[in-house]
């Protein structure tokens, strides 16, 4: 077993967060995550209220276990907030914008607060808003984010955040990257991709075929499907997706795209609906290559455990006295 200080925070099995993936991480997969070992974060996305309902009381049906939820921090709305604490979730996840107008209420509800950063200077103001938990986010995550790799953005945030633990995330998917995580000083990974082709992860099946088959290369940050969705995201932030015939239409020409909206937004609405991976957008990263078949939440949080488990016991069986 590897025991660390997210381990110890929410009583876990394994150092293992699925992210907070916006309409995907429902409250099925959530649970069957926390049920698993891990801790489960249900994703709110946007706020919308009626499917944080839904979602929020499956988790509480489906699990005894901690279990926590996400929101978009630049689109909280304080009463989605209200609604999503009245659930009584164990942790809460702000991501992608400022948490300190925030932070108080979450705290003092007993939630454990956890930011989800994309540089360092975001990691600090996590800290002074009083964040339990840090997650370093690295460009090669599926969804939106920033621009620093996962390898050199970890270790510089735990630096400038220590003591308070910090989780590595973007790119990881499987024991090797659960490892890696642990080696460079982070208390475990959230893991966003990898989930997504899951049984229990919401969305199309047409969706999750598309991760399996999809290569790193395939991927590519855009910020075409926000434009087309009505999405007004922070300069700075756009999102990581599988590219595929809207991506190449419109990305490079999104001043084009922002003039004919209104046709385009109908039919990619109809689109997403039906489960047009053409033209509706798959968020996914860099870790694709690392998937190659749809399987359950437990199956995978057990072998990423034992994986990462035995691949360190591998690791320090190597160091020899000289
Ligand atoms: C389909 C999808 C939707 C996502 N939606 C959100 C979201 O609503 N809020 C959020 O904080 N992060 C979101 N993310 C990003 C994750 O929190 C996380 O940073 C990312 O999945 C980690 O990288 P990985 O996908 O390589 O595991 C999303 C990621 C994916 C793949």
């Amino acid at each position: 077993m590897i025991v660390t200080a997210l381990t110890e925070m929410f009583g876990l099995k394994h150092p293992i967060v699925l992210a907070p993936m916006g309409g995907v991480s429902g409250g099925h997969l959530a649970a069957m995550v926390s049920n698993a070992g891990g801790l489960g974060l249900v994703g709110g996305g946007y706020g919308n209220a009626e499917w944080l309902r839904t979602e929020l009381g499956r988790v509480t049906a489906e699990t005894q276990r901690p279990w926590g939820v996400g929101l978009i921090t630049w689109a909280i709305d304080p009463k989605v907030l209200d609604l999503a604490l009245s659930y009584r979730p164990h942790a809460f996840l702000l991501s992608f914008g400022d948490p300190r107008p925030y932070a108080a209420k979450i705290k003092t509800a007993g939630c454990k607060l956890i930011c989800q950063v994309q540089d360092v200077a975001q990691a600090r103001i996590a800290r002074e808003a009083g964040a339990d938990l840090i997650v370093a986010e690295g460009a090669e995550a599926g969804g939106h984010g920033g621009s620093r790799a996962t390898l050199p953005l970890v270790p510089a945030v735990v630096d400038a955040v220590d003591p308070l633990p910090v989780i590595a995330s973007g790119g990881i998917a499987d024991g090797r990257g659960l490892a890696a995580a642990l080696a460079l000083g982070a208390h475990g990974a959230l893991i966003g991709t990898r989930f997504y082709a899951t049984t229990e992860a919401l969305g199309h099946e047409s969706a999750k075929r598309r991760i399996v088959a999809a290569r790193a290369e395939d991927t590519g940050r855009t910020s075409v499907f926000d434009i087309v969705r009505g999405y007004a995201w922070p300069d700075a932030i756009d999102g990581r997706a599988i590219r595929n015939r809207f991506c190449e239409r419109w990305h490079g020409r999104e001043g084009e795209l922002t003039a004919t909206l209104e046709t385009e937004r109908v039919a990619y609405q109809a689109a997403a609906r039906d489960g047009d991976c053409d033209t509706a957008v798959v968020w996914a990263g860099e870790g694709v290559d690392l998937i190659h078949e749809v399987e359950s939440a437990a199956t995978l949080v057990a072998r990423i455990a034992a994986d990462a488990e035995a691949l360190l016991k591998r690791s320090a069986a190597r160091i020899v006295a000289t």
